[in-house]
């Protein structure tokens, strides 16, 4: 979603805010704006649209200065143009406000700014924040950031400058992220880690609450009490080249061939081949909490929910505890049964989507040990779980997930390994899983040299309005998965559905225009999905069939097969996802889409 980046030092601000800004692109947005300090006075660009547009408005009316900050939006309050794009500057231009998040009560303020005189120029929320500031100035810009937070209701990451305190930036956050990032002699802020990557490794990831005040050469932290707080600097392990394409096309296509790794990296030093189990340094529970979970649930949006019925199979087959998957979003307003012998895990590539913190949060706050799974090191989930399981991705850039889906189903399958082998799985049964998995890197790099085969299928249904993806068992929250892949980058609708379902409403649609995507591995259901296929073939429905074996019953019945590698039924989804990916991937780029950046998504939603 939107993205903050801020610069004092001896460097030209704008070309380093304007990098950073693109550093943040994936994140998704549809307007950007700076805002520099010349020395004497505060001055703004914003335009509509991509970075690009704002490079050139700069090169018509260039910037320059030591102090700016910049901003990429993605629309809540009013439609993306040159007006709402922020910074948002205060009635007298001497307040230039960049703000992530919604402040609830901004109407009400608005209406109180007008009857002191104000007028207003957009339509956004974050407007009333400059005026705000503006009016409750006294010299200090701290002080009149505090000021201003104790009027305002709502969630934010903001970053104010102001001309008449003009050498420092000032930032508060709650509930939206934000980072300082130390440097020597020049220090940043931003949103996200890999905006100022390229220029420090050593950041202080701010906490709910917290007010910064960032200097040239120093930073503190207070509370909205103006109490000092300690925080410590965090150092970011990952490289600059793992949030650059090295030489793919998309990001999409790079994290999709870096899935061998990627799921190894989740695995590494975690699973236990001689004792059939896994270490997981991270879950902050004994032996004897782990022993006497009662129930699980486990909350996620999109993808992320996806590996969540994953999960619940594996760990209602395994460790025969009950098990609830919840969309977060309505989780949060639901009045669920949870005690304290409930164990919630949450999903979270990013670690910062709003409805999955604040379905985190409402299972804490009734009792529940919660569990974050999130690949983001040091993201809000993360930060306020009981205990956890990092994935160990790498970043992960293209706003369509991929490598974090699989490495959330491995997390999830060494964590019902741990799991199972302390309720009462055979060593032998979890030596046998554990094998399996470790194969997997190597089964992945198989199924990876089928891209150009299915490129050449993609060819053949790049023109396709409608796909189907049906699968059963395992199967079908992976089809659910290759559904969401195609639709949410080629904007074909797409639907996922369990295979025998479709007999009872879905069925109407097929004819021979009808693409059917078929998750069939050879599975204890395989042969019940075999008449599934039978019946769309029955209606001329075309068959692209995802297959682990040379079947006999299958002869007749598939247009297209994709060969996968045979596994444990449990870890079926993390084979049969990469053709899927590549699948949408591939007709995407055949028609024009922007893959990595589709339109009206987000890689991260903030907001509710
Ligand atoms: C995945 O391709 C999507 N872009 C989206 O569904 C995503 O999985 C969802 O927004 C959840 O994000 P999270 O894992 O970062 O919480």
């Amino acid at each position: 979603m939107c993205g903050i980046i801020g610069y004092l030092g001896p460097k030209d601000v704008v070309p380093l805010l304007i990098e950073g800004l693109k550093r943040m692109e994936y994140r998704g947005y549809d307007s950007a704006g700076v805002a520099v300090y010349d020395g004497k006075t505060l001055n703004t660009r914003r335009t509509p649209g991509k970075i690009a547009k704002l490079e050139a408005a700069l090169a018509a009316a260039p910037l320059a200065g030591h102090v700016g900050i910049g901003h990429t939006r993605w629309a809540t309050h009013g439609p993306p143009t040159e007006k709402n794009a922020h910074p948002h500057r205060s009635a007298d231009g001497t307040v230039a406000v960049v703000h992530n998040g919604i402040i609830e009560n901004a109407n009400a303020l608005r209406s109180a700014l007008q009857e002191l005189g104000y007028v207003f120029t957009s339509d956004t929320d974050t407007e009333v924040i400059a005026h705000l500031i503006q009016e409750l100035f006294d010299g200090s810009l701290e002080e009149a950031l505090l000021a201003a937070l104790s009027k305002i209701e709502g969630t934010y990451g903001l970053a104010v400058m102001c001309d008449k305190d003009p050498n420092k930036i000032v930032a508060a956050r709650k509930g939206s992220p934000l980072l300082i990032g130390v440097g020597v002699g020049e220090n940043f802020l931003a949103s996200d880690p890999s905006a100022i990557l390229a220029h420090t490794r050593q950041v202080v990831y701010l906490d709910d609450g917290d007010i910064a005040v960032i200097e040239r050469d120093s930073y503190r932290v207070i509370d909205a009490h103006a109490t000092p707080m300690s925080r410590k600097v965090d150092r970011i392990l990952w490289d600059l080249a793992e949030i650059e394409r090295g030489g793919f096309d998309h990001f999409m296509l790079k994290e999709i061939f870096e899935q061998p790794t990627s799921v190894e990296n989740t695995m590494r030093g975690r699973l236990i081949l001689d004792d059939g189990t896994a270490k997981l340094g991270g879950l902050n529970l004994s032996h004897d909490e782990l022993l006497h979970i009662d129930n699980v649930i486990i909350t996620a949006c999109g993808t992320s929910w996806h590996s969540a019925l994953i999960g619940e199979m594996m760990i209602e087959e395994l460790c025969r505890i009950p098990v609830e998957v919840e969309y977060a979003s309505e989780f949060r307003y639901k009045n669920p049964i949870v005690t304290d012998r409930t164990l919630c895990i949450v999903m979270s590539q990013s670690g910062e989507t709003a409805d999955t913190l604040a379905a985190m949060r409402e299972a804490k706050r009734r009792g529940a040990r919660t569990l974050g799974f999130v690949n983001v090191v040091g993201s809000t989930i993360a930060r306020e779980d009981d205990g956890g399981v990092y994935l160990h991705a790498g970043p992960e850039i293209g706003v369509a997930s991929t490598k974090a889906f699989t490495s959330q189903v491995v997390a999830l399958a060494l964590f019902t390994l741990k799991l199972a082998r302390k309720h009462d799985l055979s060593v032998v049964r979890g030596r046998e899983i554990a094998q399996a998995m470790h194969h997997l890197p190597d089964q992945i790099r198989t199924v990876l040299e089928s891209a150009k085969a299915i490129e050449t299928i993609a060819e053949e249904f790049k023109d396709a309005t409608n796909f189907l993806y049906l699968g059963r068992g395992y199967s079908f929250p992976t089809a659910l998965e290759g559904a969401l892949k195609l639709k949410e980058i080629s904007y074909i609708h797409a639907e996922g559905y369990p295979a025998a379902e479709m007999k009872h409403g879905p069925i109407a649609l097929i004819d021979e225009e009808m693409p059917v995507v078929f998750v069939a591995p050879h599975d204890a259901v395989f042969e019940k999905v075999v008449s599934n296929i039978q019946e769309v073939r029955a209606r001329h429905g075309r068959t692209i069939v995802i297959t682990s074996r040379d079947e006999p019953n299958l002869k007749g019945l598939i247009d297209y097969e994709i060969r996968i590698p045979e596994t444990l039924d449990m870890l079926m989804p993390i084979l049969a996802a990469v053709p899927l990916q590549l699948l949408a991937y591939y007709i995407a780029v055949k028609r024009g889409a922007n893959v990595d950046q589709p339109r009206n998504l987000a890689k991260s939603v903030t907001v509710e």
